[in-house]
């Protein structure tokens, strides 16, 4: 090789020197590791896509906790699934996964940090992520989600599940207010100390699909099909900053990017223009089900490396600025470190020296 004719590349000849000067790493303990509990089912299932993640059964997510434990996993965002005839139109039911939340912490305490998925659509007939009632315009009338109804059942249900033991709860309805609703109702009932991650920058996605099977979740019956009213157009980046700017003012700890990976510009944006004016709060950045199992399928296929696909993936959402990432591979995550660091050093072991 002439080395006189380099410039960029004598910082990428080596491993060594290729580490010491990265400037994003990603750690296992930035990951949160999403958990579906569903009521009535006796065994386990499968989620098409997901691969290792689970409809867990009550038992068996307290064992899929504990191995996640072993494998490093600190964080966890629960999702409850209540049985079909647990379902309401409005005055949603909390109790079941209120009841998996005061499990998981008198088992687990302080080893699991425990974030609670707070949203409707998993609780109610329809599936919509609020209170719908009919609105009549002229002479005809459609079904319209209701603001202040929904946020006054969601801000009950997050103090029911932070009562319950959650260290965090996590709205994910994109109703407008509920944030500020959600911060009064758990000063109310003494727990001020939850953390509120607030779904702030939620677009309306295709790539929740995998999720919505899972969560029992999708829009059913004589109801409008999709979550546009509420949900952030995908070409309007600018609701997302507003949004996010609004929940923060509210009092929101941490804000999301939810889709991470399709949405890097938006993380960005919100590092830049949204975070630097809440100084001490946090940003996550949600890879849906979609995006990771296109991951999932391309390596399926032989088409990609599985663990250094995923670690390129948390690489990214890092880079444009997230510290918390949310990924159904967060139980894989320091094997798959480990991988991609291992084909970066050929012929090395792990941890040894050449
Ligand atoms: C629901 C909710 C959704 C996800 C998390 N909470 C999807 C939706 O709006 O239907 C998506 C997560 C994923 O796709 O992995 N309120």
């Amino acid at each position: 090789m002439d080395r006189s004719q380099l410039t960029l590349r004598r910082l990428r000849l080596s491993p060594t020197v290729r580490a010491l000067v990265r400037e994003v790493r990603v750690d296992p303990t930035q990951l949160m590791q999403p958990l579906f509990v569903v009521e009535g089912t006796r065994e386990r299932e499968a989620i098409p896509g997901l691969a290792t993640t689970f409809r867990d059964t009550t038992d068996s997510v307290l064992q899929q906790i504990e191995s996640d434990l072993e494998r490093g996993v600190r964080a966890f965002l629960l999702f409850g699934v209540p049985a079909r005839i647990a379902k309401r139109e409005r005055e949603f039911l909390a109790e079941f996964t209120s009841a998996q939340i005061a499990a998981i912490k008198r088992r687990f305490g302080e080893a699991a940090f425990l974030a609670v998925d707070v949203c409707a659509c998993s609780l109610s007939t329809h599936g919509h992520c609020g209170v719908l009632h009919e609105h009549s315009v002229g002479g005809s009338s459609e079904l319209q989600i209701d603001n202040a109804a929904s946020v006054q059942e969601l801000a009950r249900i997050a103090g029911e599940y932070a009562l319950a033991g959650a260290d965090c709860v996590a709205p994910s309805d994109m109703m407008d207010g509920r944030i500020g609703a959600i911060r009064q109702e758990l000063a109310r009932v003494g727990r001020e100390a939850a953390v509120v991650m607030s779904y702030s920058a939620k677009f309306a996605s295709r790539f929740y699909g995998p999720f919505r099977h899972a969560a029992d979740s999708a829009p059913r019956g004589n109801v409008p099909r999709d979550r546009s009213s509420y949900q952030i157009d995908p070409a309007r980046p600018s609701d997302a900053i507003a949004s996010t700017l609004r929940d923060l003012e509210e009092g929101a700890d941490l804000v999301m990017v939810k889709p991470g990976v399709l949405y890097l510009d938006v993380i960005a944006r919100l590092r830049d223009e949204c975070l630097t004016r809440y100084p001490g709060r946090g940003l996550a950045a949600y890879e849906v089900s979609g995006e990771y199992a296109q991951t999932e399928l391309l390596a399926r296929e032989g088409l990609i490396d599985r663990a250094a696909g995923h670690v390129e993936t948390w690489t990214a959402l890092a880079r444009a600025g997230a510290q918390i990432i949310i990924s159904y591979g967060a139980r894989h995550a320091r094997e798959w470190l480990r991988e991609s660091e291992l084909s970066s050093h050929p012929g090395q072991h792990p941890g040894g020296t050449p």
